[in-house]
C-alpha cells in the first residue's frame, strides 16, 4: 500500500467517528476487491473508498458554511437535507484538503450517495461498495446485491437505486431528484 493511502487512512481515523471509520474501511476494502474483479487498480479504489465519507462527520451548520465559502452549489433537496451535503463537500475536500488529483476518485466521492446517469465503473463501484460493505445489515436484499456486485455491476446499481427509492418513499424521507434520474437512466441504459 503506498504512502498516500497510509497518510489518508490516518487522517480519516482522526476526522471520522469510530463507526464511520469502520464503515469507511469496509467500503475501501470492498471497493478494492471489486477492483480486482473488474480488472482495475485496487489501490485507486481503496483510496476512493477511504475518502468517500470524508465530510460526513462535519457538523451540519459547518457543512453549509463550508459549501458557501467554497461556492459549492447545492440543489433544493440538499439545501433541506444535510445528510446529502457530505458528498459534494467531500469531493471538494478530497481535492483541496487531501490533495487528490485523480478526477475519477473525486467524481466517485461526489456521486456516491445518489449516483448519476452514465457513471464510470469507478463511480459504480464506490456507489455499490458503500451499500454492501460488511458493516451494513439493515438494507433488504443484501445477499442478492452483494452477489450481483461481483457478477453484474449494473444490476447491482439498479437494485440499490430501486430499493433506496422504495425505502425513502416509505419513510417519507426527502428524495434527491438525482437518485430518481439515475434510476431512470439505468432502467433503460445497461452496459
Ligand atoms: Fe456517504
Ligand atoms: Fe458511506
Amino acid at each position: 500500500m503506498n504512502e498516500k493511502i497510509i497518510d489518508i487512512k490516518h487522517k480519516m481515523k482522526k476526522v471520522l467517528d469510530k463507526d464511520r471509520y469502520q464503515h469507511t474501511l469496509g467500503v475501501a476494502y470492498t471497493a478494492s476487491c471489486m477492483a480486482m474483479r473488474y480488472g482495475l487498480d485496487p489501490d485507486r479504489l481503496f483510496l476512493a473508498g477511504l475518502l468517500h465519507d470524508c465530510a460526513k462527520n462535519i457538523p451540519n451548520g459547518e457543512k453549509y458554511a463550508l459549501c458557501k465559502k467554497y461556492r459549492i452549489e447545492l440543489n433544493e433537496t440538499e439545501k433541506k437535507a444535510p445528510s446529502l451535503v457530505h458528498a459534494k463537500l467531500g469531493a471538494y475536500l478530497a481535492e483541496h484538503t487531501y490533495g487528490i488529483k485523480d478526477p475519477e476518485i473525486i467524481r466517485a466521492v461526489r456521486n456516491h450517495t445518489t449516483g448519476r446517469p452514465g457513471m464510470s465503473i469507478i463511480e459504480k463501484i464506490i456507489f455499490t461498495a458503500d451499500y454492501i460493505e460488511l458493516h451494513r445489515d439493515q438494507a433488504p436484499n443484501l445477499p442478492e446485491i452483494r452477489h450481483m456486485a461481483f457478477t453484474d455491476l449494473d444490476d447491482a446499481v439498479l437494485k440499490i437505486l430501486s430499493d433506496t427509492l422504495v425505502f425513502l418513499n416509505s419513510k417519507d424521507r426527502p428524495v434527491d431528484p438525482m437518485t430518481k434520474e439515475t434510476y431512470d437512466y439505468y432502467m433503460t441504459h445497461r452496459s
